[in-house]
């Protein structure tokens, strides 16, 4: 048993943090949302793992991620000249993946229940298709399933205008060799991809034997700026354990569930949590409110925050209007100056969302 884990796309819903980084690699309560998913991998005992990478985020996966060593595993990059599709990522995988079943993993889905219970089943029943649904309040966003009464797939339609059912697809399905000759037989669909919802519905009408189950646990896609920080909620409830490994001076407070990185400074500041704040950080003068995520390296001064996520390097500097439910960048810089008169400078780059409440 194999995996593979697609991480190339263009990530347009979370510009324009996209624009110069992976969406896999955005960080959910500072680890990037793609490692996740490869310890649920390793976790369920696979280790022959490839990822799909893009040319334009690759370079950045690999360097970030590695070969393998800090996860038990050992990784294969196989880069995707164009986002083609799904089912296309799998063919370019096939020299990787030959014959044996395989786990597909989209590199930016965050689910809570183990692989390892869908796994057993999928072996256990020697199935060529497993595929995990969940029920969602806007099908149209998703690839949709349709059951019979018995729970058996009848059919499933990528992204449907008037959807038959409120079953979407997870981004994570089991495999067994027979997908390949599937997605040899489909065409590219109006979209211009070849689908895997295509492939599924072709091994289903060829009589393969392909069950879906539902989630029972919650399941995250960070596509876009509000998914991010619902996924970032959910992680530092159930996983930030207090570990104060920075300096904090007597002025300052920590309440609840608070873990601090090697190098970090908290002076004159109130933290509440669940937080997660990094390495070598400065905050002076600051409330850190529940739910935010602060990666290495941010400046915060004279400013207060909430359920917000901070990306690396980042500076914020006496805004005293509390800024919340905000994504901001890395290295991006917000400040108030001094000077007279009193105004808002901005220099904002394309796809920034900004909302003066
Ligand atoms: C993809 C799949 C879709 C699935 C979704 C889950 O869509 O095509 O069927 O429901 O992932 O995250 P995308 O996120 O690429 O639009």
């Amino acid at each position: 048993m194999k995996a593979l884990i697609l991480s190339g796309g263009k990530g347009t819903r979370l510009r324009p943090l996209t624009y110069t980084g992976a969406k896999q690699l955005v960080p959910v309560a500072n680890k990037p949302i793609l490692w996740y998913g490869l310890e649920a991998i390793v976790a369920a005992g696979i280790t022959d793992i490839g990822i799909i990478i893009s040319p334009e985020t690759g370079e950045e996966i690999q360097l970030k991620t590695g070969n393998g060593d800090r996860f038990g595993a050992n990784i294969t990059y196989i880069t995707q000249d164009q986002p083609a599709g799904l089912a296309h990522a799998v063919k370019i995988a096939q020299p990787f993946l030959g014959d044996t079943s395989f786990i597909m993993y989209l590199g930016d889905n965050l689910i809570q229940d183990s692989l390892g219970t869908f796994l057993d089943q999928f072996k256990e029943q020697q199935l060529d298709g497993l595929i995990l649904l969940r029920s969602v309040k806007n099908p149209t966003a998703f690839g949709v399933a349709t059951l019979d009464a018995q729970g058996r797939v009848l059919k499933l339609v990528e992204k449907p205008k008037i959807p038959e059912s409120n079953l979407a697809l997870v981004g994570v399905y089991f495999f067994s060799a027979e997908i390949h000759r599937s997605i040899a037989e489909i065409q590219p669909s109006a979209r211009g991809e070849l689908e895997i919802t295509d492939a599924i519905s072709h091994l289903i009408d060829r009589q393969g034997n392909v069950q879906a189950r539902e989630l029972k646990g919650w399941w995250l896609d960070t596509g876009k700026k509000d998914d991010l920080l619902e996924a970032n909620q959910i992680i530092l409830d159930s996983c930030v354990s207090t570990e104060i490994a920075g300096e904090l001076d007597d002025k300052s407070q920590v309440n609840g569930r608070v873990s601090i990185g090697q190098g970090t400074k908290i002076i004159n500041s109130i933290i509440r949590g669940p937080v997660v704040i990094g390495k070598d950080c400065c905050i002076t003068n600051c409330f850190i409110g529940s739910y935010s995520s602060i990666a290495d390296t941010v400046t915060l001064i004279d400013s207060e925050l909430d359920h917000s996520v901070i990306l690396q390097g980042a500076k914020i500097e006496g805004i005293h209007q509390r800024i919340v439910d905000s994504v901001i960048g890395q290295r991006a810089s917000l400040q108030r100056t001094h000077h007279r008169p009193k105004a808002l400078r901005f220099m904002v780059g394309d796809d920034c969302q900004i909302e003066l409440t």
